[in-house]
């Protein structure tokens, strides 16, 4: 498969902000044309052949582990995995790992806890690119196949509303900056004090395109009316866990269940990014429901992936 690989803007992946519009449309377009071949049959392109690429995860993964290591097989490369005990523990700084690590590969795949740390790691190296597999703050590659799952089902998402409830956390951050970006009207349901910081509240005003708006509240019933797509993510997430139980009375009225579904419309998608806490975030009948597209989403973390590595291993 000959593909033509559009370049980034910038060295590294770390946020959706590292991506001007043409760059995201391209990743885009790169992941729809991935999928479909892998469906006809012909998952191979050679972009990364006789290379490796490194992942780093110090926090769980499923998905985006599972599909990055498939990712830069059917690119034609390997893995390989430093334990997060030889990575990140303090054994050595985290720049000389970085140091190491560019001799031997042209990408590394991150996941760790504070984005300042990811940025750290990343300015280590003048030549290694970097790529954000989750960080506390943001989740770009999540955005990403988000953006290709709402693409499939409309056209254009252009002029649609996704409505977020729950926690403004990473997943929401990149959520809201790719959605707008394509020209998505973002609208945060929140409890008080887990809105989206004012940093990254901000960072979204500033690549609004086509009019898109963004705002952010308290009351889900008035933020999914109308809503195209209503999204949720988990209450506590990864390094939150002795908290999941104070945030679980916190955030019960932001549950989405059929009634919230209800108040949306009837032709509301229904988005995760998964994992989902069935029976908090979410209920059986919503994420089990036709209006769910969360496994759409989980299939496109490979295409668009691919296409993110792809296009970060053109020169
Ligand atoms: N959505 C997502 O990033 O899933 P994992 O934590 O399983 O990678
Ligand atoms: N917000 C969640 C997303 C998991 C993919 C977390 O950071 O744990």
């Amino acid at each position: 498969m000959i593909v033509e690989l559009p370049a980034l803007k910038s060295k590294d992946f770390l946020s959706i902000l590292d991506l001007n519009p043409e760059a995201l449309e391209q990743a885009l377009e790169l992941a729809a044309v991935f999928k479909s071949e892998r469906v006809k049959g012909r998952p191979h392109a050679h972009v990364l052949e006789g290379q490796h690429v490194a992942l780093l995860f110090e926090k769980p993964s499923l998905r985006t582990h599972s599909a990055f290591t498939i990712a830069v097989r059917e690119l034609g490369g390997d893995v390989i995995e430093p334990a997060s005990d030889v990575a990140f523990s303090g054994r050595e700084s985290a720049s000389d790992v970085a140091r190491n690590l560019e001799r031997w590969v042209p990408i590394v795949v991150v996941r760790t806890f504070e984005q300042a740390r990811l940025e750290r790691f990343a300015v280590s190296s003048s030549r290694m690119r970097v790529i954000n597999a989750l960080t506390d703050e943001e989740h770009p590659c999540q955005a990403l196949a988000d953006m290709q799952a709402l693409i499939e089902r409309w056209g254009s998402v252009k002029g649609r509303t996704m409505t977020y409830v729950g926690d403004g956390n990473n997943v929401a951050a990149s959520l809201a900056q790719a959605s707008v970006m394509l020209g998505m009207h973002v609208r945060l349901a929140t409890p008080e004090g887990f809105e989206l910081n004012a940093g990254l509240a901000e960072s979204v005003t500033r690549v609004v395109r086509f009019g898109a708006t963004f705002t952010q509240g308290h009351d889900p019933v008035a933020a999914v009316k109308g809503a195209d797509a209503v999204y949720t993510d988990a209450w506590a997430s990864m390094g939150q866990e002795a908290d999941a139980e104070r945030r679980a009375g916190i955030f019960r009225p932001f549950q989405v269940n059929a009634a919230l579904m209800v108040a949306a419309g009837k032709d509301a998608l229904f988005m995760h990014c998964l994992p989902a806490h069935r029976g908090l975030e979410v209920t059986d009948e919503v994420i089990d429901s036709p209006a769910s597209i969360v496994f759409d989403q989980s299939e496109n973390r490979l295409h668009t992936q691919k296409a993110l590595l792809a296009m970060m291993s053109a020169r």
